[in-house]
């Protein structure tokens, strides 16, 4: 309850009511009316628990640090690396230059705001911050990493399967991004985690895209079938971690404001 005595939670759910029943945590805590009611499994247990969240996070962390520190040389602005000269005449093409480095760029400020943006901690302690990243990230997305993504998708390695796959990123991840956005001005907490964790799955495409390419490579498959494989392979598991992560108790809104961080 609220110092004037109203609920915590009350102005902040659809249409300015309560939180809706199916929450992602009342999914997973088997409330009746969520979707996930009588999902009392060990499988279940694991995915729920906060130390799947944690290893997954620094596993996540790690991963990103290495695509950062492996792409921030592209803005020696050299011709010489292997993505490029691949490209050929195309990576002499203004246009799509521009959009490779405006890509290469946005990408890198999502992947360093979105670990910060999904911490109930420091939105506990400083909303400011999380709206000053929330910006970047939100301003990133939709500016410059999602429209620059699908023009380099036209052009995109793996054949049709590969290009087909880059414009299901692209447009998924402008989409979640701007549902979760549009979650805000409705005060609609529980969309915009639900729709933000939904877009960050999507971001940590390009993470899972380079494991699932390095393990396929490794097992000898060849690279015109490796490439579009990996990509569609990310695809589903960007969807399915979006929806484990947007149920996870962790992100549930009712308890980010038991705690204080919404209120
Ligand atoms: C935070 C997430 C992302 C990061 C850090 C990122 C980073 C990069 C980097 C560094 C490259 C250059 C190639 C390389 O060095 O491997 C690239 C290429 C590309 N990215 Fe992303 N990217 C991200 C998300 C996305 C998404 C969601 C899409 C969906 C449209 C996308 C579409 C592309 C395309 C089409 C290319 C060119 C591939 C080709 O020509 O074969 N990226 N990205």
């Amino acid at each position: 309850m609220r110092m004037d005595g109203a609920p915590l939670w009350k102005g902040i759910g659809r249409g300015g009511g309560r939180i809706p029943r199916d929450t992602p945590g009342a999914a997973l805590r088997g409330e009746p009316g969520g979707p996930g009611f009588a999902f009392h499994t060990p499988m279940n247990a694991v995915l729920r628990s906060p130390w799947t969240l944690r290893l997954a996070a620094l596993a996540t962390l790690a991963l990103s640090t290495l695509i950062l520190v492996n792409s921030l040389p592209y803005f020696t602005f050299r011709n010489s690396f292997s993505f490029l000269a691949e490209k050929g005449a195309l990576s002499r093409d203004l246009l799509w230059r521009a959009c490779f480095y405006g890509h290469v760029a946005g990408s890198l400020v999502c992947l360093v705001a979105g670990p910060a943006l999904l911490s109930v901690g420091l939105l506990r302690r400083s909303r400011r911050v999380h709206g000053w990243l929330g910006r970047a990230y939100v301003g990133s997305v939709l500016g410059l990493a999602g429209p620059t993504g699908l023009v380099l998708a036209a052009h995109a390695k793996g054949g049709a399967a590969g290009r087909g796959a880059f414009f299901v990123l692209g447009i998924g991840w402008i989409a979640t991004t701007a549902l979760g956005l549009a979650a805000l001005p409705r005060r609609d907490f529980p969309a915009h985690v639900r729709w933000m964790a939904r877009s960050w799955a999507i971001a940590l495409s390009a993470v899972t895209f380079r494991l699932f390419y390095a393990a396929l490579y490794a097992a000898d498959v060849p690279d015109a079938t490796n490439y579009p494989l990996s990509l569609w392979l990310s695809v589903g598991a960007a969807v399915a971690s979006g929806e484990w992560l947007a149920r996870h108790p962790a992100l549930d809104p009712t308890l980010i404001l038991r705690k204080g961080a919404l209120s």
